[in-house]
């Protein structure tokens, strides 16, 4: 394997959602692990992507690449196993009557809403005033009356936005913390939040793609062989799936169901017979993750054209004896299912650290560019 290492830690701020921060539509569910719109745009204006080929995420989580895509006129599918992340993703990229969404939140917005009781559970009592928790309730249950698929899930979105600014949660890492302050009433920021997401639609150009999301192992991809022309993702990161419970109180209010442990990679055993020849002194916890993504990898070689070009975002793990690689054993995986890796541009380095915060190593975020050779 000829794999050139270059380091571009100015690029280092594209692999976070910092730069969506204020960008509309994106912002409406931002989650920690997420890349920005800019890299897929930088991505794809590299390989010169355009309105003939198909991207893939195989991770899709909020729907990043999708919408980047459809904002540059390229058509996406993005799969992804995470209930709320999923609905945030379709919520995001689904084509709106914009007359009629408006009617509907303004008749929304003018219904009746009672205070309701009912039993929440503990996580959820703990982070909202009662009052705000209250008219959670008779929103929610309202909103959950709704036929229109495409109605509900947008003000379910909404809601969620607004509760969590209403809230005395503060998220750190997987822990929600409760820090106790004036929150403000929530039909108000319901009103507001829900206004410019509409007003967002209207700012909001696509160029005529098919940017779709669907709920899809990415190690058993819906795809035939040899259909798509270039993969933009990133998986979860190596014992960092803080993601899993970091939202729980978004899923509650949208009345969803937690992903399933085993449909997670890296979350259960996963099988490592393919992989341990590449495991070297690496923790035997951390195999079943390699396993996992290996099937993934395969899978994109499959599901990749002859040429195609493919851009993992990634880091090395952290583990108490010290760094564990991931950038360059991903590099051999993707070998090992018959694609070509050629680079590996670091775009982030971090101190590893013990629970006392005694540095051990530093572990490093990179960009793989993989390619799939000619037969
Ligand atoms: C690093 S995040 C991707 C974030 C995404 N790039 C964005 O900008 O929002 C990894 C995602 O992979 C998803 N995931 C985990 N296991 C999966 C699987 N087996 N198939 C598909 N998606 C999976 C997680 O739910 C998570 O949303």
């Amino acid at each position: 394997m000829s794999l050139k290492i270059t380091e571009k830690l100015w690029l280092g701020k594209l692999t976070t959602p910092l730069p969506d921060r204020r960008r509309p539509i994106y912002n409406w569910f931002l989650m920690k692990e997420s890349f920005s719109r800019d890299l897929v745009l930088l991505l794809a204006e590299t390989w010169n992507l355009g309105k003939e080929n198909l991207v893939l995420d195989p991770f899709s989580g909020t729907g990043t690449t999708p919408l980047a895509c459809r904002e540059a006129g390229i058509n996406c599918v993005g799969y992804e196993v995470h209930p709320a992340l999923l609905l945030a993703a379709r919520v995001k990229l689904r084509d709106y009557n914009l007359e009629e969404l408006r009617e509907k939140v303004a008749s929304f917005l003018k219904g009746e809403f009672e205070r309701r009781e009912a039993e929440v559970p503990g996580f959820v009592a703990r982070v909202f005033p009662q009052a705000v928790l209250e008219e959670i309730i008779s929103a929610r249950e309202k909103i959950l009356e709704m036929d229109d698929e495409s109605t509900r899930e947008f003000l379910l979105l909404g809601l969620s936005n607004a509760a969590m600014r209403c809230s005395w949660a503060h998220k750190d890492g997987a822990a929600i913390k409760v820090v106790k302050k004036p929150v403000p009433p929530l039909f108000p920021e319901l009103s507001r939040q829900l206004r410019r997401m509409c007003g967002d639609l209207e700012k909001f150009r696509g160029k005529g793609s098919r940017s779709w999301v669907e709920f899809c192992d990415a190690r058993r991809m819906k795809l035939p062989d040899s259909s798509v022309d270039a993969v933009i993702t990133s998986p979860p990161y190596l014992g960092k799936n803080e993601y899993i419970s970091a939202y729980r109180i978004e899923q509650w209010i949208m009345g969803i169901e937690g992903p399933a442990p085993g449909d997670l990679i890296g979350s259960g055993g996963g099988n490592f017979s393919e992989v341990v020849d590449l495991m070297g002194d690496k923790p035997k916890e951390t195999w079943g993750y390699f396993g996992d993504v290996f099937q993934v990898i395969k899978e994109i070689n499959r599901v990749c054209k002859e040429g195609a070009n493919v851009c993992v975002v990634v880091s090395d793990g952290c583990f108490p004896d010290g760094p564990v690689e991931v950038c360059s054993t991903l590099c051999e995986l993707a070998e090992k299912a018959g694609l070509k890796a050629k680079s590996i541009v670091i775009v982030n380095k971090r101190y590893c650290t013990t629970p006392t915060r005694r540095k051990i190593g530093i572990t490093k975020e990179g960009l793989l560019f993989w390619k799939k050779p000619a037969a």
